[in-house]
């Protein structure tokens, strides 16, 4: 009974540890790597505002023309900026200890970011961003506490003055009838060229993509596993009917 109490508690260790890693309160996104047009526009969002700092390293232009359905001659025209051939890694040119002296930490590379974080935190990390002036960038985040990005992407989201609700959901105010938490952002230092709908849907994409990045295999490794399941089913068909012939004739 000892072993077994000790077995269990063993068993429940590591979700302790995650309990330990979630501090703060996250949006939750749920990726889809079969929606090919949002992988696309993901990819788009990545060639062109992280891939100045971050490195996809594990991964090569050619495999992911062809996950995410963009012909290879596309890919290489509009979304491959350092004159990389398309059968390269996604390798970049920062210099990490440079990169390390300029940001206080260097941009990490990201290929396995949704299995070190998670999608959710990836979501909200990156609509999470906020003025602030006592950073040496102007602006903090709220899921990265003090972090050493600068905000990118403030063009298309604008600056937030305070800090976004996120992790917090949506209600109605049961006296006014207003919806509260409508938007992450109550208040704006900067407006963005996107609405806030545009923006949560383009950091959808952007997650999408980063998680697909994390998991390529992810809708060829579902489809396999369909066809393993009906094999099983198939075959214990098979091998009860075999049973039942070979025994036929013992009594
Ligand atoms: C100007 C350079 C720069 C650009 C461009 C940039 N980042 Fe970053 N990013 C950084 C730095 C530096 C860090 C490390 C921050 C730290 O550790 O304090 C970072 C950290 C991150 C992290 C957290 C890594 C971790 O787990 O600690 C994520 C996720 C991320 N960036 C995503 C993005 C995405 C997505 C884009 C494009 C929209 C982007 N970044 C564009 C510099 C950049």
């Amino acid at each position: 009974m000892r072993k077994l109490i000790v077995g269990l508690f063993m068993i429940l260790l590591p979700t302790l540890g995650l309990a330990a890693g979630v501090a703060v309160p996250l949006d939750s996104m749920e990726p889809d790597h079969t929606n090919k047009e949002s992988l696309q526009r993901g990819a788009a969002t990545f060639a062109n505002y992280c891939m100045g700092c971050h490195s996809l390293e594990y991964a090569r232009y050619k495999r992911v023309a062809d996950d995410i359905g963009v012909p290879v001659e596309l890919y290489e025209e509009n979304l491959i900026f350092n004159g990389a051939k398309v059968g390269e890694l996604m390798k970049i040119s920062m210099n990490k200890d440079m990169a390390g002296s300029w940001f206080g930490s260097p941009p990490p590379d990201l290929t396995l970011e949704s299995r070190l974080r998670g999608e959710d935190w990836i979501y909200s990390y990156l609509r999470g961003f906020y003025k602030d002036e006592s950073r040496p960038l102007g602006v903090n985040n709220v899921v990265f506490d003090n972090v050493g990005m600068p905000h990118v992407l403030v063009d298309l989201q604008g600056l937030c003055a305070v800090k976004p609700a996120i992790g917090h959901k949506s209600s109605v105010d049961p006296l006014s009838g207003n919806i509260r938490n409508a938007d992450v952002c109550t208040e704006w230092a900067l407006e963005g060229s996107m609405t806030s709908a545009e923006f949560d849907r383009a950091m959808y994409d952007l997650t999408n993509f980063l998680s697909y990045m994390g998991d390529p295999v992810m809708v060829e490794r579902e489809r396999l596993g369909m066809f393993a399941l009906i094999f099983i089913v198939i075959f214990t068909l098979v091998a009860w009917l075999l049973n039942r012939e070979y025994w036929k004739d013992v009594h």
